[in-house]
């Protein structure tokens, strides 16, 4: 970097040191130190920075009241996910979070225990069944279930155009009096994020696959603990090492097993092969 580059730099870091609001002003300065330095390593030419400016105008332009280009680019960069972990490393033994996604609603069915979420959603029958805990293993009673995925088809329920407004495959269960959830809903398959934007032209462009490995998502609630947003990842998923939006944790992974038909483990008759799924989360105390 030459003498005037730095002063250029300097100049404008400089130009915040009157911002009244000190967390403001530390957000900007040091995004124009790190900008500058970017230019700098890469020596960045004005016709890149042209396609580069090209690029967030689309980004934005694609972005309307459902779809959100600019967080499917931070899910992409793994900026998403490196601050779902960096505000998630004091947790002791409660289990990891991971992304949150653009698949949550707000309107999840609430379901009885034991019910089936599926409501037509095409996949292979899954029982999940499991409990929820504090960090210290004692069961949480009435702790929020609420659970969204992709079918056997990798379509969430609100992707599926005229039946956007159905709930299929999504629910929200109330555990027990021994901290106890199950339900019925279908085997997850891996799904492509969407490609059809300027962040699909970017992983084109890169050579990225736009693939997530096949998972459940659960947000799971108690009083007095902390929020918890998580994906259950189907173990043998081929992108499990190469999830697109760096979400996978080993912790996150789950033990699916596959049956043959017959008597479920909670008495249905099932005449059909099916999977199960059994999985304890444990909450962080307030
Ligand atoms: C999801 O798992 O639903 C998801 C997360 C990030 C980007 C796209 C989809
Ligand atoms: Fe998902």
């Amino acid at each position: 970097m030459t003498f005037s580059h730095q002063m250029i730099t300097q100049a404008a870091i400089d130009s915040f040191a009157g911002t009244d609001n000190p967390r403001l002003k530390l957000l900007m300065q040091s995004l124009v130190k790190h900008l500058h330095a970017f230019a700098e390593e890469t020596q960045l030419t004005e016709a890149e920075w042209m396609a580069g400016i090209q690029f967030l105008t689309a980004t934005g332009h694609t972005c309307d009241d459902v779809r959100q280009e600019f967080i499917l680019l931070s899910d992409t960069l793994g900026l998403s996910m490196l601050l779902v972990a960096m505000h998630d490393g004091a947790k002791q033994g409660a289990t990891e979070a991971t992304v949150l996604g653009p698949f949550h609603t707000h309107d999840a069915p609430p379901m009885e225990n034991g019910a089936d979420i599926t409501n037509g959603a095409p996949g292979q029958p899954l029982l999940v069944t499991g409990r929820v805990l504090s960090a210290d293993g004692v069961p949480l009673a009435h702790a929020m279930v609420d659970v969204w995925q992709a079918d056997a088809e990798g379509l969430y329920d609100v992707q599926r155009g005229e039946l956007q407004s159905e709930r299929r495959a999504r629910g929200l269960i109330t555990t027990d009096a021994q901290g106890h959830f199950s339900f019925w809903t279908v085997l997850p398959e891996a799904y492509p994020v969407p490609t059809d934007g300027p962040v699909g032209q970017m992983l084109l462009n890169t050579g990225r696959h736009p693939w997530r490995p096949a998972h459940i998502h659960f947000f799971v609630t108690a009083d007095g603990y902390q929020p918890l947003i998580t994906h259950i990842f189907r173990e043998g998923d081929r992108y499990l090492n190469s999830d697109v939006v760096f979400g996978v944790r080993p912790s996150l992974v789950g033990d699916f097993q596959s049956h043959a038909q017959g008597k479920a483990p909670d008495g249905r008759d099932m005449q059909q092969p099916y999977w199960s799924l059994e999985y304890e989360f444990s909450l962080q105390k307030k």
